[in-house]
């Protein structure tokens, strides 16, 4: 891999109020040139300390952190500021000039740059128009709605044409809509003018809709890294798993499990849907086995364009095909089934549990 962004061994420990806070803790990661990488964790992970250290903003306190090439970790300033001419920032609360026009601000980082008027003129143009703008060029800030906001922080941040650009939060002040719209103008961004992205957020729905590859943190590590599918149809860390119940809403909860227990007293089995190759459809392996099946709770979004999530089943048919069915569905994806008080059935060792990890 030729790596845009090669982070090793980083660690960043802060003074707080009560002893260190170790904000980001030994994270060894690579963001491959022209993906869109997203950066997701409750509050507090560490997130924002990492893309600041992308970014030079901080120093590290151990480890190495190299940008296109350039190690950043413990150079003069001059060379940093060089640098980081060639990453772009948005932030989820925009940071425009509120005195400045959306034209004035999207020129600010050429103006910086030294490019001559006539030169910031063309550039803006071009950028407003990239950016759907064209006609807000001489408005304020304030005229503009949220998602036109994040527009022109977006026209602004590609100014100077950067090859990285990094995203923290940049839809969280956003409603589902604009959100939606910004994260097309991101993979926009990222096709078109082959910007690499890294995309910080607490929302899986932002990581499933928009990006490639993810990395998990949790307490300033990095617990869980991969293309965006495999992970979220295979999660291995339990933070992982909460933000993919968060998002899905696919599995019955404890208390649904039992409301459920009361109204179907037959078998309850919740079997992951997922766009696994080689197996045949859900209904064909209940057909070949001669079981019914009675669709009573589930959830299936597309992640990275493919279904992801799970059904829970009432089944009737002979215990003998209900066995078979059973394992033939745990040989490709998982399956728990739960017991007379709703509570999950442990599945003896060998019938396939490697290939379902339950979550
Ligand atoms: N300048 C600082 N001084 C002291 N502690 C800090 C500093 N910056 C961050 N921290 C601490 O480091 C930890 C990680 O903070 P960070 O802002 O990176 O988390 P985050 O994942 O971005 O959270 P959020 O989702 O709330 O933005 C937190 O415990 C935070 O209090
Ligand atoms: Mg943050």
């Amino acid at each position: 891999m030729d790596p845009m962004v090669s982070l090793r061994g980083v660690s960043k420990v802060f003074d707080g109020p009560s002893g260190p806070v170790r904000a980001v803790d030994d994270v060894t990661l690579d963001v491959a040139r022209g993906e869109v990488f997203g950066v997701i964790g409750y509050s507090g992970a560490g997130k924002s300390t990492l893309v600041r250290l992308i970014n030079a903003l901080e120093q590290p306190t151990a480890g190495e952190v190299v940008v296109d090439g350039t190690r950043l970790s413990g150079r003069p300033e001059r060379e940093v500021r060089r640098a980081r001419a060639g990453i772009g920032f948005i932030f989820q609360q925009f940071n425009l000039w509120r005195s400045r026009t959306v034209a004035g601000n999207i020129a600010y980082p050429l103006r910086v740059a030294g490019w001559p008027k006539q030169d910031r003129e063309v550039r803006v143009a071009e950028l407003l128009d990239f950016v759907g703008l064209a006609d807000k060029a001489r408005q304020y800030p304030e005229q503009l709605s949220g998602g036109q906001k994040q527009r022109v922080g977006i026209a602004r941040a590609l100014a100077t044409s950067p090859s990285l650009l990094l995203a923290d939060e940049a839809t969280s002040a956003l409603d589902p809509e604009t959100t939606k719209d910004v994260l097309d103008l991101l993979a926009r961004v990222n096709r078109e003018l082959g910007v690499t992205i890294v995309v910080i957020t607490h929302e899986m729905s932002v990581v499933s809709y928009l990006c490639d590859r993810v990395a998990v943190m949790e307490s300033g590590r990095v617990v869980e890294v991969g293309d965006v599918y495999d992970l979220f149809s295979r999660p291995q860390a339990p933070v992982t798993r909460r933000f993919i119940g968060t998002a899905l809403h696919d599995r019955p909860r404890p208390d649904v499990v039992l409301r459920l227990r009361d109204r179907h007293p037959g078998r309850l089995v919740t079997v992951g849907v997922q766009d696994a190759a080689g197996h045949a459809p859900l209904t064909d392996a209940f057909r070949a086995h001669g079981v019914a099946g009675n669709v009573v709770f589930g959830g299936i979004t597309e992640v990275g364009a493919r279904a992801l999530g799970s059904l829970t089943f009432e089944l009737t048919g002979a215990d003998d095909d209900v066995a078979a069915l059973l394992a033939d569905l745990r040989s490709w994806t998982d399956v728990t089934e739960y017991d007379a008080d709703g509570a999950p059935v442990t599945v003896g060792e060998g019938v396939g549990v490697a290939a379902g990890v339950a979550r």
